[in-house]
């Protein structure tokens, strides 16, 4: 985030996606009269609004958004205003057909939905630059912008195009990437199955193929496209700033666990505050710690800063198999959950319910029933508790343990071609979290090859690729004193894709102590015992010592008798190996066991099952948020003050469901 360009609030964010357009004007004053009921204080206008704003090239029609902004302002709402270049409108589509987004067996897509444009073509970004200039003229004076809204969700819908248009970026960018073509086939490995390119001409898009495309081509096509949507976004940001330079400039982020097409953390550094989009899975029994997870990860991308929730549903959403509305309570608690875990504010999709349209189904702040709801009393009762945290703007939260969290490795296990298709990357790494979730412990997400200065405890779960940099950063902290424990298909592989011969984890080899001989994945539905009485399933490796301990072996499967679990002093710190998939249960004893080593303690002590436990701290003072997500109310011990319900410790008693966020006694 740009220093100068921090959030700039000094109260939680309340609101929600405004689409005034979809109602008559009659119904505008209503909405900000709610809206000031509510205490909703930012609201997102216009993400899809260029087919009304601008109804054929060069015509804008700016007199209802006008009308709709000065009647904000007037309520006291502050405005998240887009640059509505999410969607295009019919008409560039029938006058440009080649600004459709073609897929990977060549179909061209049509418009009639949303988001149907190529990230690299020239016609639509230079459409895209007009609009945003006209908005960013028209309403950077505005007293009720706050901030400005990029598009919508890039790369949710087309996160890669596969048309000429695009193919010759990609070569633009192969170039630049690699200078020669011998570059490109060296980290291609093309002289494999005759893809040798002799001139650039030749080299395409992973379009369609009779078999497996080249894999770096697959990835280099995933960082390509990555760097696109970038692009397309620094575009339209910089005519933001030109005009309006102290007026902070953001985008919604897609955080879900398995939202893999965008590489965030390059996107992140483009962003003056990070906006994250994140949608429960109702028949999720454990959707609150999905939810936790994917808050971990929105405040690394966010470099530990305070983040924003742009979206989230506040009951039913409209796009899973069964879209079940929540439970009572979890609105209030799914949005402080988010800013337990450093959100300065959480926001919904969308204020009113449409009534026509594909959302039509899609829950809102203000439900078809209208206010005499549930939906609506939680939304008012949301907007009174984030009125109650003030203090709690701006502070960031606590964690000694990091997870390192990476896109290249979760793309090379997207691929084709690779031992299994079973091991899918987030799985480990959400199993983690979730143990230490489990055990009231906070973790940091991390970028492979950021610095772990200040953490006790790194976890780094298959991390199949690895770059130089991300080892000499993981040894570095282990010789320090650190403890880190790496999972199963870690350090197979460098950025090109290429394996890291002598035997697996190439690049852990050393650290860890260890190598290993064959990698076996198990088939579903197969359990492999270990002698400490533990069970693993997926996947399990042929492991030889080389210096380390073996803590833990396997009593059944192929490997009988190879180390499951090492430990291998270095310097001052412990590498801990973990080349299998331990069941639930076990991988909690594991890490109980790597977290006493490393000396990390829960926030608080002896917390009862789905009970959430989280520290906020800043010079305002230090926050302890509680969140009961049980169906019974429990004492839990700490020592302050309630700022939501204005009781002290030194024990408070949380209702089943409840939430208390404690300022703590110094
Ligand atoms: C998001 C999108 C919103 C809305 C929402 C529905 O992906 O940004 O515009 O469609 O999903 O859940």
């Amino acid at each position: 985030m740009a220093d100068d360009l921090a959030w700039p609030w000094d109260r939680m964010i309340h609101g929600g996606d405004y689409n005034p357009e979809q109602w008559d004007e009659e119904v505008w004053v209503d909405d900000v009269r709610l809206m000031q009921e509510a205490g909703v204080n930012l609201v997102s206008v216009a993400i899809f609004s260029w087919a009304l704003l601008e109804p054929e090239p060069d015509r804008f029609e700016f007199g209802w958004l006008d009308r709709v902004l000065d009647l904000l302002d007037g309520g006291g709402i502050g405005v998240n205003l887009a640059n509505a270049t999410a969607s295009p409108p019919p008409w560039l589509a029938a006058r440009h057909p080649e600004t459709l987004p073609v897929t990977a067996t060549g179909i061209r897509l049509s418009p009639g939905a949303r988001q149907a444009y190529c990230p690299s073509s020239p016609i639509f970004r230079e459409r895209a630059a007009i609009l945003t200039e006209r908005i960013a003229e028209r309403y950077g004076e505005h007293p009720a912008l706050r901030v400005w809204h990029v598009s919508n969700e890039y790369g949710c819908h087309v996160s890669r195009c596969y048309c000429d248009v695009s193919a010759a970026a990609f070569r633009r960018w192969l170039e630049e990437r690699y200078g020669t073509l011998d570059g490109l086939n060296r980290a291609w490995g093309t002289n494999f199955w005759s893809q040798r390119y002799h001139r650039w001409e030749e080299v395409l898009p992973p379009r369609a193929a009779p078999s497996f495309p080249n894999p770096t081509q697959q990835l280099d096509f995933r960082r390509f496209s990555t760097d696109e949507l970038i692009a397309l976004f620094c575009a339209e940001r910089d005519i933001l700033r030109r005009v309006t330079p102290t007026v902070p400039v953001t985008t919604n982020f897609v955080i879900g666990s398995g939202f893999e097409p965008v590489d965030y953390w390059a996107f992140a550094s483009h962003v003056d505050v990070v906006a994250i989009d994140h949608y429960t899975h109702s028949v999720d029994p454990e959707a609150h710690i999905e939810l936790a997870y994917c808050a971990d990860v929105s405040r690394g991308l966010a470099g530990g800063d305070p983040w924003v929730v742009m979206e989230h549903s506040t009951s039913a959403v409209n796009w899973q198999e069964r879209n079940v509305p929540k439970r009572a309570g979890e609105l209030q608690r799914h949005s402080l959950q988010h800013v337990a875990r450093g959100a300065d504010g959480a926001m919904f999709f969308q204020w009113r319910q449409s009534v026509a349209g594909a959302e039509k189904y899609h829950s809102a702040m203000v439900p078809h029933a209208g206010t005499d709801t549930k939906v609506w009393r939680d939304v008012v009762s949301l907007g009174a508790a984030l009125g109650r945290l003030d203090e709690v703007v701006g502070t960031t939260v606590e964690a000694s343990v990091a997870l390192v969290y990476d896109w290249d490795s979760w793309w090379t296990n997207e691929l084709d071609s690779r031992p299994s298709q079973a091991v899918r990357y987030p799985d480990q790494a959400r199993a983690l979290h979730r143990a230490l979730w489990q055990a009231g412990i906070t973790v940091d997400v991390v970028r492979a090859g950021a610095s772990l200065d200040g953490y006790r405890l790194v976890l780094v779960p298959t991390l199949t690729m690895v770059d130089n940099g991300a080892i000499a950063e993981l040894e570095r902290f282990v010789a320090a004193g650190g403890v880190a424990l790496v999972t199963y298909f870690s350090g197979i592989v460098d950025q090109h894709d290429h394996v890291r011969p002598g035997g697996y984890p190439g690049a852990f080899r050393d650290l860890l102590g260890i190598v290993t001989e064959e990698l076996h994945p198990l088939a579903d539905g197969d359990i492999v015992e270990l002698t400490d009485g533990t069970r693993a399933t997926t996947w399990v490796e042929h492991t030889h010592l080389r210096g380390a301990e073996a803590v833990v072996t396997y009593r059944t499967g192929p490997y009988v008798g190879s180390p499951a679990v090492t430990r291998h002093t270095v310097g001052d710190g412990v590498a801990w190996y973990l080349g299998t998939r331990l069941e639930p249960d076990g991988l909690a004893g594991l890490l109980d066991i790597v977290v006493g080593e490393a000396g990390v303690r829960p926030v608080l002590p002896g917390l009862p099952d789905g009970v959430e436990a989280v520290r906020r701290r800043g010079p305002s003072g230090t926050f302890v948020f509680v969140v009961n997500h049980g169906d019974a109310a429990v004492e839990i011990a700490v020592t302050g003050r309630d700022l939501l319900g204005g009781r002290t410790g030194p024990a408070l008693l949380i209702e089943a469901g409840g939430v208390a966020v404690v300022a703590e006694d110094v």
